[in-house]
């Protein structure tokens, strides 16, 4: 691995995660299982609390299938911390933060993040379509700031898009690359513009079943069955928007729509009813089905 310099020993061992929802949890489970000292942070005391049992369920689950030996899962929830304050960020050697996709609450974290951690600590964040290169002026070392945009269920799905900013040197590129595949994921490079390679492709064709539903082009299932059973894909565009969040896929949209300045991204008129009706999809309980 091709680490920061001044970085030795036992600090490479330690990861840091900020933000411990959904996504933040599945990266503090896969760091563990990579053999990674982990110290997952929340400034919410009880979604951390919450989020360092779900990791543990997910390693137990793993466990109980027979998928590693009980040693190995053992020895991965004893790898897990909780931080107490972004001061326990300190000794890692790489810094995740994957808190709410809001522009200002990622600017908050990553300064806060910034303030506490070594200058050649790696920072990556986990957007979903926030720019790299604007995030990166949060930080006070934008060479050292990098995307790792891991995807649903994180456990599960076993890519991470790798994005440079402007000013992301080779190091960070290839600290976030080499700790990707220690996770046993494929890291794949992509360029920061809007919605990078995922979202640019994921989010139109998401878009374009909701418009062809509110055409009335075919009914919910027809929508999603022409997509599994024609495509192969493990869910249909509208079940696989309810599982992101429809706020999520609309946010996304408008990066992509305001990104390019291009109609062909204009959001359906649909998802935005949606999301003004509180329809968010599995999160809320209803979306395009019932949960
Ligand atoms: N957490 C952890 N593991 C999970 C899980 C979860 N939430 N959901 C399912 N799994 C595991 C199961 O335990 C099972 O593991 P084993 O093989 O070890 O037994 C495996 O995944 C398969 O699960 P199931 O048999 O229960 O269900 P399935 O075959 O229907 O798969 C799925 C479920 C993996 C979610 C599949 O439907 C799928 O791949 N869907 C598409 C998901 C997708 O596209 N994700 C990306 C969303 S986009 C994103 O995240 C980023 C963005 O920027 C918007």
């Amino acid at each position: 691995m091709l680490f920061p310099s001044s970085l030795r020993g036992a600090e490479l061992e330690r990861i840091g995660v900020v933000g411990l929802g959904t996504m933040g949890t599945g990266i503090v489970q896969v760091c563990a299982e990579a053999g990674f000292e982990v110290v997952a942070f929340d400034v919410d005391s009880e979604i951390a609390s919450r989020s360092i049992s779900r990791a543990r369920e997910g390693i137990l689950r793993r466990i109980e299938k027979g998928r590693i030996s009980r040693e190995e899962g053992n020895a991965s929830i004893g790898r897990i911390a909780v931080g107490k304050d972004f001061s326990s960020l300190s000794g890692c050697f790489l810094v995740i933060e994957a808190v709410f996709e809001r522009k200002d609450v990622k600017a908050e974290a990553l300064g806060s993040i910034s303030d506490v951690v070594g200058q050649d600590t790696v920072i990556a964040t986990n957007t979903s379509s926030i720019s790299i290169t604007f995030l990166s002026r949060n930080t006070k070392h934008p060479e050292n700031f990098i995307g790792m945009h891991f995807f649903n269920p994180v456990p599960v799905m076993p890519l991470v898009e790798v994005v440079r900013g402007l000013l992301t040197s080779d190091a960070a590129f290839s600290t976030a690359v080499s700790v990707s595949e220690k996770m046993g994921k494929k890291a794949v490079e992509a360029k920061d513009y809007p919605g990078f390679v995922s979202n640019r492709i994921l989010m139109p064709m998401i878009n374009e079943a909701i418009f062809a539903l509110m055409e009335g082009i075919a009914d919910r299932e027809g929508i999603d069955s022409v997509m599994k059973l024609g495509m192969n894909h493990p869910m249909g565009p509208l079940e696989l928007a309810d599982f992101i969040g429809l706020d999520v896929c609309l946010d996304i949209m408008n990066v992509l729509f305001a990104g390019f300045g291009d109609p062909k991204y204009r959001p359906a008129p649909l998802l935005v009813n949606m999301v003004n009706a509180g329809k968010l999809g599995r999160k809320s309980g209803e979306g395009f089905y019932r949960y």
